[in-house]
């Protein structure tokens, strides 16, 4: 057989990882594996690159993607869908195995019911495509921000300081929730949890009431706040909701400064998705990769590989299109005491 791979959407530590599988266990059965650059984008343009063993075999340590990524919609026309399909058949190729977030996989889901011979694995530094317990890149991912948080609190501390830190996630507070637990932040913000500004206030109030004069506050990219007082009048719209301009981090600082704080922000940004790989997303998606092949040998098209406990675990590619998965409002609930 000969079988495409591709990675669409941002990149994230892990995925050469998957590559890595496909091509161990395709090229072992005696297929061939052609690498499709930059995402749909490849399919499209037919940008390809052939992949061996030698290519693959020390790509675990390495980040990013060796077969690039783009953000490339192949459903954004009729036009272009049918480019994609085109290329497919062109190509020569006998399936395809895209790996990608809920974007590229619900586009994979979309391609696959007009025919396409396709299985997708699921990436994101986000966590938040549904069916699947893992994504490629976020165990990296958070252990980045359970660092800097590490890094940024010893230097809290010794200011006086609040630093506010904006993680990435525009819809799914995963990133946010879970590296803000484990890097120890005072306070939680995710999309999922419209926040009162005044309960931040209120908290913090608190702390330095107690001599605790600093404090990390872990803020997703997306997060929203309102403010039962409306004080903050500079930020806050008219239906009391703190504009996002895309720098909320820097936003909710200037709001806690005004109150009194000695505030600095950070964003955290793109360094989350950078460096090698954790061990976790070294050895899962060489798993998921492996599995993908199977799945294409046995002519098992239209699923996604997916991870359920310690059970690889086959998925309609469907589910992806469902929407995301979100932090359950009791898991945030849950761990309020924390930060109350
Ligand atoms: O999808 C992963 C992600 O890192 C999001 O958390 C973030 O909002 C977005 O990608 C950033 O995208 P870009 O790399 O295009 O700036």
């Amino acid at each position: 057989m000969k079988i495409g791979v591709l990675t669409g959407g941002g990149d994230a530590p892990g995925l050469n990882n998957a590559i890595r599988g496909i091509v161990f266990k395709a090229v072992r059965d005696g297929h061939e594996v052609i690498g499709l650059e930059k995402g749909w984008k490849g399919l499209i343009e037919k940008l390809t690159r052939p992949l061996t063993i030698d290519d693959v075999e020390e790509i675990y340590r390495e980040g990013g993607t060796i077969l690039k990524s783009s953000r490339t919609n192949p459903l954004k026309s009729e036009e272009v869908a049918e480019k994609a399909i085109n290329g497919f058949n062109e190509l020569g190729l006998d399936a395809l195995i895209a790996i990608g977030g809920e974007d590229t996989l619900g586009a994979c889901a979309r391609l696959a019911e007009r025919g396409l011979k396709a299985v997708g694995i699921p990436k994101t530094i986000d966590h938040d495509v549904r069916g699947t317990e893992y994504t490629i890149g976020f165990d990296t991912a958070i252990q980045i921000v359970t660092e800097a948080l590490d890094r940024l609190l010893t230097t809290a501390k010794s200011h006086e300081r609040v630093i506010v830190v904006e993680i990435m996630g525009r819809h799914a507070g995963w990133m946010t929730f879970y590296g803000g637990l484990a890097g120890g932040a005072h306070y939680i913000i995710i999309p999922e949890k419209k926040v009162d500004i005044d309960d931040i206030i209120r908290v913090l109030k608190a702390r330095y009431e107690r001599g605790k004069k600093y404090a990390l506050i872990a803020v997703a990219e997306g997060a929203t706040f309102f403010s039962s007082t409306g004080e903050e009048a500079e930020i806050i719209d008219e239906f009391g909701h703190i504009k996002l301009g895309g720098d909320v981090a820097k936003q909710l600082a200037t709001v806690l400064k005004e109150a009194g704080f000695e505030t600095r922000h950070v964003v955290l940004g793109h360094l989350q998705r950078g460096g090698s790989p954790a061990p976790r997303d070294r050895y899962i998606p060489l798993m998921l990769g492996i599995k993908a092949v199977e799945l294409v040998e046995r002519g098992d098209f239209g699923k996604m590989v997916a991870l359920k406990g310690e059970e690889i675990v086959i998925q309609p590619l469907h589910v992806v299109k469902e929407g995301i998965r979100t932090v359950p409002e009791e898991l945030y609930e849950l761990v309020k005491p924390i930060f109350d």
